[in-house]
């Protein structure tokens, strides 16, 4: 959103039903009065938000700045703290195609570069969008305007292509108010399929990442969120190619968290999307602050494909409304109550992720733009039992290329590693793989964990994947614990 006057906040009356474990976290919270503060951490608690988070198959993430990546107070905690970051301004339009046809990636890749050296996921910010246009765009209207939209999209995708999770394709494209309205803008007036065009070209361009539709005011049920969730059910029967609903979840006490929050996100998921929280700030101080963060986390990770957080900024002062003091690190870098209780919401709980974000996060692929979307295969075979671990494949396939992910079980007796082999089919190889150590890339292929998702306990999950060319691995990977 441009300002906080956007914010309306509606409520409805529909309440989740929340889980047992999260009824006593409550219980707790109200016995304790700061409950959030109260949680034990379990034998393996992450001690890092990132770390915590992919405990639980999730990602946990920041918007970054390009011109902040010189102060060694923030890149100590974005490096130490976050496992995916979202460019805050550097892929808008206005940033990545300053005049027509010119475009200039200097900025967002210093962004991308950073995160890549540094073993973090990147989501992309945004391909079409009615604000940060350059003036060129603004200017135009009809099919001048379509397809440059079109093409700005297809260069974006592509440029990115390998290196994104997830993509916010179309940004805060609802009207606020009461009737559910698309929000005028010159996109909107080149007509009403501007949104499913956009999305068919990003699937085009990279086939790989995620993409998701993102907005504000849709974070409980109002007429808003209603229209968003009209427009994904539509898109979901009519094979438009949408694979994620961003909540952006900016919170302050005129909109604070709406108490269907969960439920919101659950009905969404109820439709075959991932969802994320994309933009997490709630202006505040204190235990209020700090609970209203725990809230937030626990209702994510009470939900299987709520896949990920992300906060909109590091510290207070890095915040687009740094007088609300809404972010998790305070002006000189310290940690918040508000920090506290997020870690230990994100140990304290939830289901683990089920279908997880497949960000390649090294090489490029090598399919060329013009690729069908991936299909999804099941999981070819139920893990095999044991004190060790075991591992399950799914693809997504396309001609010529593919994503496998694996998903590795730890046994009875927890992990404090594991290996995973894989065997490729004859001309296979891997381009590229994420969240795990990989030897070779033909054949007979070795994943091992890294440093965040090796100990896991018994029964805990973890996803990691990798791209290749040729044709997918199928049947049942080897798992060996240590
Ligand atoms: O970089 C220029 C600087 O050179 C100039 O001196 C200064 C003067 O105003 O402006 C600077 O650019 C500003 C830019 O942030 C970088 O700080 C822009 O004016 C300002 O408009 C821009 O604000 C961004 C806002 O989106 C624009 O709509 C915020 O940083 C960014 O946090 C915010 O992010 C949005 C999401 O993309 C979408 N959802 C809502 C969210 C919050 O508004």
């Amino acid at each position: 959103m441009s300002d906080t006057t956007d914010r309306h906040g509606r409520q409805a009356a529909v309440r989740s039903g929340p889980r047992l474990a999260l009824v006593l976290v409550a219980a707790a919270t109200l016995v304790a009065g700061v409950s959030i503060f109260a949680f034990t951490p379990t034998a393996s608690a992450g001690t890092t938000l990132g770390a915590s988070a992919a405990e639980k198959g999730r990602y946990f993430g920041t918007a970054v700045a390009a011109n902040k990546l010189s102060d060694t107070t923030y890149v100590g905690i974005l490096n130490r703290e976050f496992n995916s970051v979202t460019a805050e301004n550097e892929m808008k339009w206005d940033a990545t195609e300053p005049s027509q046809g010119n475009f200039t990636y200097a900025n967002a890749d210093r962004i991308v570069n950073s995160a890549r050296a540094n073993g973090q996921q990147v989501r992309g910010h945004a391909l079409a969008w009615h604000s940060q246009q350059p003036g060129w765009a603004q200017n135009m209207s009809g099919t001048a305007l379509r397809n440059a939209m079109l093409n700005h999209v297809t260069q974006v995708a592509t440029y990115y292509r390998g290196k994104i999770s997830a993509w916010d394709v179309v940004n805060e494209a609802f009207a606020d108010g009461g009737n559910g309205a698309r929000r005028d803008s010159n996109l909107q007036r080149t007509g009403n399929d501007w949104i499913e065009a956009a999305f068919r070209a990003a699937r085009a361009a990279d086939p790989g990442a995620k993409l998701c539709y993102n907005d504000y005011n849709t974070d409980g049920q109002n007429a808003k969120s209603n229209a968003v969730y009209a427009m994904v059910q539509d898109f979901k029967a009519r094979g438009v190619p949408i694979d994620c609903v961003g909540f952006q979840s900016h919170f302050n006490s005129q909109s604070p968290v709406p108490n269907d929050y969960q439920a919101n996100l659950q009905r969404f998921v109820n439709l075959g999307v991932d969802v994320q929280i994309t933009e997490l700030d709630i202006e505040g101080s204190g235990t209020t602050q700090a609970n209203s963060f725990g809230r937030v986390v626990t209702a994510c990770l009470a939900i299987s494909r709520c896949t990920g957080i992300t906060v909109w900024g590091i510290r207070d002062t890095d915040s687009w409304r740094a007088s609300g003091t809404p972010l998790l690190f305070d002006g000189s870098g310290n940690k918040k109550a508000a920090y506290t209780s997020t870690l230990n919401a994100l140990n304290a709980g939830g289901n683990p992720v089920t279908t997880p974000p497949t960000p390649p996060t090294t090489a490029p692929p090598t399919t060329p733009p013009g690729t069908p979307p991936p299909t999804t295969a099941p999981p070819t075979t139920p893990p095999p039992g044991g004190a060790g671990c075991s591992a399950t494949l799914s693809n997504n396939s396309w001609t010529g290329g593919f994503v496998t992910t694996i998903r590795v079980t730890a046994g009875s007796a927890g992990t404090n590693g594991w290996t995973v082999t894989v065997t490729l089919p004859a001309g296979s190889a891997i381009t590229n793989a994420w969240n795990t150590t990989r030897s070779g890339n033909t054949g007979s292929v070795q994943l091992t964990n890294v440093a965040y998702n090796g100990r896991l306990t018994a029964g805990q999950v973890t996803e990691v994947g990798f791209q290749g060319t040729g044709t997918a691995p199928s049947g049942t990977p080897t798992c060996s614990a240590s």
